[in-house]
């Protein structure tokens, strides 16, 4: 067993079955669920002899932030169905490990209580039915501190799971955590006609830099950074949206390409090694964003379980940059990738 798969079985048995399911599943037959993992076990690697790693430093900044790695925390909904302290364990062991940790629009904790605890955060911003809600909450994030927004694009409606039998109870409380008020909760679901023209809406009334996440193709990633995006992440949503959805690792380079520079790309989806992040760098990506594994190490350890992801994925990184010959983040170019 790889030692995620450990990480998972040790979650499976402390979660409820539903809860379990609801983290794990992907949408439809879980096709692309699948292919994000495959995709990143065939990207081979050209390993570099000779060079000095004796010091292997994976530190990084990613839109100017300063991480001990490029590995940050991708947002998940609802942290308190993995552990009571939710969100808040997920901020303590992320910034201790040196991390930034992507907080969702679907928190189950207060956007405030979580910057409160938190190292550097980014705020997951959904487009929703009722658009002075996502102002409300976007304005709240930057106001607490958050450094920039990362508006998702790929869920007009949210995909349908077939390990999602309906048993799943998400407590009132943890769904409202941030929307207190709301007596209609049909406006807090996502709106369906988001455009590129809602990237500058939000960078205007945010005041932060917005990354698009979700982006698969290189026409649209060009298309948010025309629209005034700082970036994007390559990303199918952990094969949680469009069942049949090209892998995160095959979208990368096209994404990569288009981009020429014009902003930071970041990807996520499969990531579960050390190998797979000098993967994602070396095709390009700036840093990647880990989702599951985090929730497996918040279910089993709390704060700490999040740290311990964390900062063996790191160790992993530098191990595998050490092999590669690469001793800074820098050095983990386009050249270790090798195309047959
Ligand atoms: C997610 N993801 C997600 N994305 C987002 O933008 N807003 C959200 O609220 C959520 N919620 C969410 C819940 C759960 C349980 C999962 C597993 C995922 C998607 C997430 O940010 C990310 O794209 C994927 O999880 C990355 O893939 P891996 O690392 O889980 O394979």
């Amino acid at each position: 067993m790889t030692p995620y798969a450990v990480l998972e079985e040790r979650a499976r048995a402390v979660l409820p079955e539903p809860v379990f399911d609801y983290y794990a599943g992907g949408s439809g037959d879980e096709e692309t669920l699948a292919a994000n993992a495959r995709a990143w076990s065939a990207v081979r690697l050209r390993p570099r002899v000779l060079r000095d790693v004796s010091r292997v430093d994976t530190s990084t900044t990613v839109l100017g932030t300063r991480v001990s790695a490029p590995v940050l925390v991708a947002p998940m909904a609802f942290h308190r169905l993995a552990h009571p302290s939710g969100e808040l364990a997920t901020a303590e062991g992320t910034s201790t490990a040196g991390s930034l940790l992507v907080l969702s629009t679907r928190s189950s904790t207060r956007i405030e209580s979580v910057a409160k605890v938190s190292g550097p955060w980014w705020f997951q911003a959904y487009v929703l039915q009722d658009r002075s809600l996502t102002k409300d909450l976007v304005q709240r994030a930057a106001a607490a501190g958050a450094r920039a927004l990362v508006l998702t694009g790929d869920t007009p409606y949210v995909g349908r799971k077939r390990r999602d039998r309906g048993s799943l109870a998400i407590p009132d409380e943890d769904f409202r955590a941030n929307l207190e008020r709301l007596t209609d909760l049909t406006l807090a679901e996502q709106a369906s006609n988001v455009t590129f023209d809602d990237i500058g809406w939000l960078r205007e009334l945010s005041g932060l830099p917005v990354l698009v996440k979700g982006v698969l193709r290189g026409d649209d990633a060009s298309r948010c950074v025309q629209a005034g995006a700082t970036g994007v992440v390559v990303s199918n949503h952990g094969g949680r949206q469009l069942d049949g959805a090209v892998a995160s690792a095959e979208a990368l380079p096209e994404v990569v390409n288009a981009l020429e520079g014009r902003g930071e790309v970041f990807v996520d989806g499969g990531v579960r090694s050390g190998r797979d992040v000098v993967r994602a760098l070396a095709l390009g990506a700036r840093a990647v964003l880990v989702g599951r594994p985090v929730l497996w190490g918040l279910a089993t350890e709390g704060a700490a379980g999040v740290r311990r992801v964390l900062t063996e994925l790191q160790e992993d990184t530098a191990h595998v940059m050490a092999l590669a010959g690469a001793a800074t983040v820098a050095e983990v170019s386009a050249d270790l990738v090798w195309t047959p």
